[in-house]
């Protein structure tokens, strides 16, 4: 283990990772003064992890299949909290997380959804956006609580939805904008210059 003194992250996926990915690079690079402390993955064969192991970061799984939610959870924060990890970053994890895990990182996980909540939470959020007809979409990248998608929002990034668009361009769209604000909100909370009033983070 590293004695660096700089934060490190947690990263939590579900599958193809390329959120962790955006992140990753920027950390290798010094964009973002801080350290992958683990990589962790409820699904054994996701692809995101695949990539964590070939970027030679700290990483491991737990199938989640089967396993009772709390139980399972307090598994994945001892094994965070075993590598020293402060900071939770959900990118595309596929479970919501329970009162319990979310008490061990008070303010301190953060999530990307791809819509501008609080319109479209849940799955599918590209496809609920074109079905409903919405001229602008977008993604938003907010603290976590145990309710599904609903923490406090640190930065949003909008994107038009086209007349052609499909799920899969309009994806493609917001998903630049995922990496872009991510990385972004991450520096942000490292530096510490907010407070959180109610539903509002403010910068200070
Ligand atoms: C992203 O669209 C993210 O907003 C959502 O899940 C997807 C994950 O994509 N929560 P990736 O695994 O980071 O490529």
């Amino acid at each position: 283990m590293s004695t660096s003194s700089r934060a490190r992250l947690g990263i939590l996926l579900s599958g193809r990772g390329s959120n962790f990915e955006a992140i990753a690079r920027n950390v290798l690079a010094g964009r973002l003064d801080c350290e992958i402390g683990f990589v962790f993955s409820n699904k054994p064969n996701a692809p995101g992890l695949a990539r964590a192991r070939e970027l030679g970061l700290p990483s491991g799984a737990i199938d989640s299949a089967g396993v009772e939610r709390t139980v399972f959870d307090l598994q994945v924060v001892d094994l965070l909290k075993s590598h020293g990890v402060e900071w939770v970053c959900l990118a595309g994890y596929m479970r919501l997380l329970s009162g319990r895990f979310v008490s061990q990182f008070p303010q301190r996980i953060l999530n990307i959804h791809p819509s501008l909540l609080p319109a479209f939470p849940g799955l599918d959020a590209q496809h609920q956006a074109l079905t409903h007809g919405v001229k602008v979409t977008g993604c938003t990248l907010h603290f976590v609580d145990e309710n599904l998608d609903a923490g406090p929002i640190l930065l949003q990034a909008t994107v038009p939805v086209l007349d052609n668009d499909t799920v899969e361009s309009l994806s493609s769209r917001i998903l630049v904008e995922e990496h872009r604000i991510y990385s972004e909100a991450i520096a942000w909370v490292l530096k510490g210059n907010y407070r959180i009033e109610g539903r509002r983070v403010i910068k200070t």
